[in-house]
């Protein structure tokens, strides 16, 4: 059944591993997670860096993974973040390493980050507005966002990407405001479209910002064109925005990750570990397969594979959510790493 990488039924293959290294978060962005908070995950069940570092060697020598995201919750919280990031630097082939945060704690972290080997960083903004920020994120902790943003790119870890999710009555306005300040900063924002992975269960179709909205809100100020580059397993379609250009030259960008009017599941090329040591096939899976276990019963590397490749076969076509039997998964956003 198996090959010797992540492949599925359908003929795609993972490369791509986004590895969630905690379920915490010092935010509660209202599109993910309660006020309240949620029951953590208990530490017994949480990998520890050494276990982590493990399965990630695994996936880069074994099972073919070139990039690995870290993700959370926080990931910027986890104690051991600089030092898996270093050992996953080490390993041949090296993959490229990325992080997706939101962005609390990077003043002060982006510089050891990056000289641990992080290549780069992607950093959720919603808004530019204290007052929103506080009602989307129930913090207020704008300005450490936007000192973690100017640490990223100080420090090299470009593109700094910067991720924004529109909620219809609290930034839906914000998508010109939003590119003009990563225009001018150097930073290649993308609006993502609200997807129904919130605990809360409170995702509503209707009322989700779509792709075209977007768009055509953003086309209100800007002429976008057509971008050439090929996009790949990439989540986001991009657009050249016309009269920009990057730090670097080239022409300024905006991408859209539209994976719910406009899905990509047939071109995914991604692979998924939780905190508690979970492999996930899809963003969208309702079955995980259990790694932790395996490790702590003292399975060798090749078990570790084999394991992680079964997991990846039964793989499903795209994620359902235009079915009306679709089910949200029981682990939501905080706990998967998007
Ligand atoms: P880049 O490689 O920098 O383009 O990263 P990315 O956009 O793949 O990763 P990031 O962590 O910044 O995620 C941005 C958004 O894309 C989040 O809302 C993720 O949940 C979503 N996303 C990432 N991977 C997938 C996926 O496989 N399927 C779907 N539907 N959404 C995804
Ligand atoms: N829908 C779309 N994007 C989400 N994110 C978190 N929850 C959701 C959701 N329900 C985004 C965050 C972060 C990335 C990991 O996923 O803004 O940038
Ligand atoms: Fe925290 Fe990210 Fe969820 Fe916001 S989206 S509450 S920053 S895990």
């Amino acid at each position: 059944m198996t090959t010797a990488g992540l492949a599925d039924r359908y003929g795609r293959v993972a490369t791509d591993l986004r590895v969630s290294l905690t379920d915490r978060c010092n935010l509660r962005c209202n599109y993910c997670m309660p006020v309240e908070g949620l029951p953590w995950l208990p530490s017994s069940v949480v990998l520890t860096d050494d276990e982590v570092i493990r399965l990630v060697r695994v996936a880069v020598e074994r099972l073919g993974v070139d990039e690995v995201r870290f993700t959370g919750g926080e990931p910027l919280i986890r104690p051991g973040l600089v030092k898996i990031v270093a050992a996953a630097a080490e390993l041949s082939p090296r993959p490229r390493l990325s992080l997706t945060t939101n962005g609390i704690g990077l003043d002060r972290l982006a510089r050891p980050l990056r000289e641990a080997g992080l290549d780069r960083v992607n950093v959720s903004l919603d808004t530019l507005d204290g007052e929103r920020f506080e009602r989307l994120a129930h913090r207020r902790r704008l300005p450490d966002v936007l000192a973690g943003l100017s640490a990223a790119r100080a420090a090299g870890l470009t593109p700094v990407k910067i991720n924004s999710v529109l909620m219809r009555d609290i930034n839906a306005d914000e998508a010109p405001a939003l590119l003009r300040f990563a225009l001018a900063e150097g930073y290649q924002l993308r609006f993502i479209e609200q997807m129904p992975l919130d605990a809360q269960h409170a995702w509503d179709r209707t009322r989700m910002i779509t792709a075209a909205e977007i768009l055509a809100g953003l086309e209100a100020e800007f002429k976008l064109l057509p971008d050439p580059a090929e996009r790949g397993g990439a989540p986001a379609e991009t657009w050249l925005v016309d009269g920009f250009t990057e730090p670097d030259g080239s022409p300024a960008k905006v991408g859209v990750i539209g994976s719910v009017t406009r899905p990509f599941c047939g071109d995914c090329d991604r692979t998924r570990l939780t905190a508690d040591g979970q492999v996930r096939n899809c963003l969208f899976a309702r079955e995980e397969s259990d790694l932790r276990g395996a490790l702590r019963g003292g399975a060798t590397d090749e078990e570790i594979a084999d394991r992680w490749r079964a997991a990846m076969w039964t793989k499903r076509a795209g994620h359902g959510i235009d079915d009306p039997k679709f089910l949200q998964p029981a682990r939501p956003m905080s706990a998967i790493g998007g």
